[in-house]
C-alpha cells in the first residue's frame, strides 16, 4: 500500500531533513537558554534566536525583526493580538471563513471584554464580499479580522484590499496567515496589515509549539503575560523594548531552531516554486475528483486558492470515508468541520463537514494518483454495493 500524507493543512509532514538535524544539533550541542548567560553556548543560543528572527522577518517582508514576536502557535498569536488590542465597547468585524482560533476568542470577548462582533458570511466559494464587509462598519469599529486563506476551501482573500480600506477608515486589520505563509509569497508590510498571525508547524515546516505575531510599528498592545525576559532584570516593570516586552519566559528554542531551518529551506527553494508545485498537484487532484460520480467539489479554482481541496460524498459519512481511506488505502486526510464551523453554512456541509485533502512541498504525483484512485474505488464499490469498502 502506498502511504500518502495529504493532511498538510493540519500540520506539514515530513519536515525537511535539515529541520530534524537542526533540532537534534541544538538540543545536544547548544541547549542553553538565550540572553540569560555569558558562556559561549548561551551566547550561541542567543545568536540562533537573533539570526532566525531576521530570516523569518526576511521571508515575511518585515523590515524591523523586533516587531515579530514568537508565540507557541497561531492561536496564541491571535489571542495575544486580540486581548492586547481590544477594549470594552470596541466593535470587530470578521468573516464566516474564520478558524475557531479567531472566532472563539472574539466570541468569548463579547462577554469577558464587552466587545461587539459582526460576522460577515462569505459566498459558496468562501469568498468575502468587501462591500458587505465594510457596510458593517460603525463609529465603534476598531478591528477587522480576516483569514488569508480558508483552511476548509483554501480560498484566498484580498487582504491587501481589506487592509487598504481599513487604513482609509482608521480601523486596524488582523490577518490570520496560518494557511498562507510558506505556500504563497507573503510580504506583510506590502499587504499593509496591522497584525499578522501565523503558526510554525504547517507550511513554514517547523515543529509544533512554534508560531508568531507581527505587529506594525506604531501599534502598542497590552502584554498578555509578564515575566523574565533576560534583560532589564533589575526592574520590576515589564521591559518596554520589543520583542522582549511580549516574550516573557524561556523560549521554545529547540522548536524555534527547527522553525528557522524550515525557513532556510523555504528561502533556498523559493516559496513561488513550492506554490507552483502545489498548484499543479491540486489541479490534478481536482480534475480527478471532478470525474468521479457522486463526488461534490467545494471551493474556487486552483488560481484562487492554496493547496487545500474539500470534497463531499453523499453516499457515506465523511468520518467513515476518512477511516476507509486511511486504513485500507493509506490516504491520510482530515474529515469534518476542521475547526471552522461557520463556513459550512455557506457550502451546505453543516454536520458532516468535508473530506479535506491538502498537499505540501513533498507531495508527489503518486500521492495524487493514489488519492484519486482510492476515492474512485470507494465510490464504485458503494454504488455496486460491494462490502469491500467497509471497515
Ligand atoms: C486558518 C487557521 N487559523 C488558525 C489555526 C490554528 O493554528 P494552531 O493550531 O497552530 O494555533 C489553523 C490551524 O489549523 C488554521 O488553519
Amino acid at each position: 500500500m502506498h502511504d500518502s500524507y495529504l493532511d498538510n493543512a493540519a500540520t506539514s509532514f515530513p519536515k525537511p531533513e535539515s529541520v530534524y538535524a537542526a533540532m537534534d544539533g541544538f538540543i545536544r550541542k547548544i541547549g542553553a537558554s538565550p540572553a540569560r548567560g555569558s558562556y559561549p553556548r548561551a551566547q550561541e543560543s542567543e545568536r540562533c534566536l537573533v539570526r532566525g528572527r531576521s530570516k523569518l522577518a526576511q521571508l515575511l517582508g518585515i523590515a524591523n525583526p523586533s516587531r515579530l514576536i514568537f508565540t507557541s502557535n497561531a492561536t496564541d498569536a491571535i489571542n495575544i493580538a486580540l486581548k492586547g488590542f481590544l477594549q470594552t465597547g470596541d466593535h470587530v468585524i470578521t468573516t464566516s471563513a474564520e478558524h475557531n482560533a479567531v472566532l472563539r476568542p472574539l466570541w468569548a470577548m463579547q462577554t469577558s471584554r464587552g466587545i461587539t462582533l459582526s460576522i460577515v458570511p462569505t459566498n459558496a466559494l468562501g469568498e468575502i464580499n468587501l462591500d458587505a464587509l465594510f457596510q458593517q462598519v460603525t463609529p465603534k469599529t476598531r478591528l477587522v479580522c480576516c483569514t488569508h486563506a480558508s483552511n476548509v476551501l483554501g480560498t484566498l482573500q484580498p487582504v491587501d484590499e481589506i487592509a487598504r480600506r481599513c487604513r482609509a477608515l482608521g480601523i486596524a486589520c488582523l490577518v490570520d496567515g496560518s494557511q498562507s505563509v510558506g505556500v504563497i509569497p507573503v510580504d506583510v508590510e506590502h499587504l499593509g496589515v496591522d497584525f499578522f498571525a501565523f503558526t510554525g508547524h504547517k507550511s513554514l515546516l517547523g515543529p509544533t509549539g512554534t508560531g508568531g505575531l507581527y505587529v506594525r510599528d506604531g501599534i502598542d498592545i497590552a502584554t498578555f503575560r509578564e515575566g523574565g525576559s533576560g534583560s532589564h532584570s533589575e526592574d520590576l516593570n515589564q521591559p518596554t523594548v520589543w520583542p522582549e516586552r511580549h516574550e516573557s519566559g524561556t523560549p521554545n528554542m529547540m522548536g524555534l531552531v527547527g522553525l528557522f531551518a524550515g525557513v532556510d529551506f523555504l528561502l533556498e527553494k523559493g516559496v513561488s516554486t513550492i506554490q507552483q508545485h502545489e498548484r499543479e498537484l491540486t489541479h490534478q487532484l481536482m480534475e480527478g475528483f471532478r470525474r468521479i460520480p457522486g463526488i461534490t467539489l467545494y471551493g474556487p479554482d486552483v488560481e484562487k486558492k492554496v493547496g487545500i481541496t474539500s470534497i463531499g460524498f453523499s453516499a457515506m459519512s465523511t468520518a467513515e470515508m476518512g477511516q476507509i481511506l486511511g486504513k485500507k488505502f493509506g490516504i491520510m486526510i482530515r474529515t469534518g468541520i476542521h475547526c471552522a464551523p461557520l463556513i459550512h453554512q455557506q457550502i451546505g456541509t453543516v454536520g458532516q463537514g468535508t473530506l479535506r485533502f491538502s498537499v505540501g512541498y513533498s507531495t508527489t504525483q503518486n500521492d495524487i494518483t493514489a488519492a484519486i484512485q482510492s476515492v474512485q474505488d470507494i465510490a464504485s464499490a458503494v454504488y455496486r454495493r460491494q462490502p469491500a469498502v467497509s471497515l
